[in-house]
């Protein structure tokens, strides 16, 4: 994949920029990254705290050629690569299902998937947030939030940045190549805590319920085997870990 970064110093959220390009007609590999975000988007309309110089706001366009019924395989895929670049850099991640990466049972990093119809066909951008450094963290995110900052001995930003877009080529070329989605759930597998015999809370739109992780569906859902011995299939949902006392 031939990778291009347009850098801005504020934007709103680098998602948007994305999709905006996309639209426009932007061919895939094309690298939305800013220092600021003044309308940084997580899943489910939440707020991304975005400020100047803190985190990696980074979005890229892929134009994906797998099968349909795949496509929830590239958040798996870019959750790979995060955690690969976090690897490099000497920290011990964990994936958290499905968008989630963790240190020590603390968020350092997010990734956000969307779908965009563009005159050339169908487009996803794939934003990433990584967490730099912990100093202007509210309040509120101090205690479930951590940095490479904080985890790291040393790093710099175009380091991590050049990281993440070799690793996100290397692990885009795998999900795209014959077996490609069997190859992402193997890796993913090797490096989530989470793919199996982890007691959970799932919140769903279809509600909630409680049960322990029991692997992968083909296209990346999760598995939960729930008390009563019957198993559940989550394509989408927020996942919590469940302390056993
Ligand atoms: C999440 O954990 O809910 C996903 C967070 C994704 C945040 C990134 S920052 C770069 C890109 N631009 C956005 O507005 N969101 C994503």
């Amino acid at each position: 994949m031939n990778i291009t970064i347009l850098r801005f110093d504020t934007i709103g959220s680098t998602n948007d920029e994305a999709a905006r390009q996309a639209k426009l007609g932007a061919p895939e590999g094309l690298c939305v990254v800013a220092s600021k975000q003044t309308a940084g988007r997580g899943r489910h309309g939440r707020v991304w705290v975005s400020e100047k110089g803190s985190g990696l706001y980074f979005s890229i366009i892929l134009r994906p050629a797998i099968e349909t019924r795949f496509l929830p395989l590239i958040t798996l895929m870019t959750g790979i690569a995060v955690h690969d670049t976090l690897s490099e850099l000497g920290i011990k991640p964990d994936i958290k299902w499905v968008n989630d990466i963790l240190v020590k049972g603390k968020k350092i990093s997010g990734i956000l998937a969307e779908t965009v119809d563009t005159p050339t066909g169908l487009a996803v951008v794939v934003g990433i947030g990584i967490n730099l450094t912990s100093r202007n963290f509210p309040p509120e995110l101090a205690a479930t939030a951590t940095s490479i900052e904080a985890e790291a001995a040393h790093h710099q930003e175009a380091d991590v940045e050049q990281r993440l877009t070799g690793l996100l080529s290397y692990w885009y070329e795998t999900l795209s190549g014959a077996d490609g989605p069997d190859e992402i759930l193997r890796n993913w597998k090797r490096r989530s805590t989470y793919f199996s015999r982890k007691p959970v809370r799932v919140t769903t739109p279809a509600g909630v319920c409680e049960g322990v992780t029991d692997g992968l569906e083909e296209n990346g859902a999760l598995r939960l085997r729930t008390a009563d011995g019957t198993t559940r299939v989550i394509q989408a949902g927020d996942v919590e870990l469940l302390r056993v006392l």
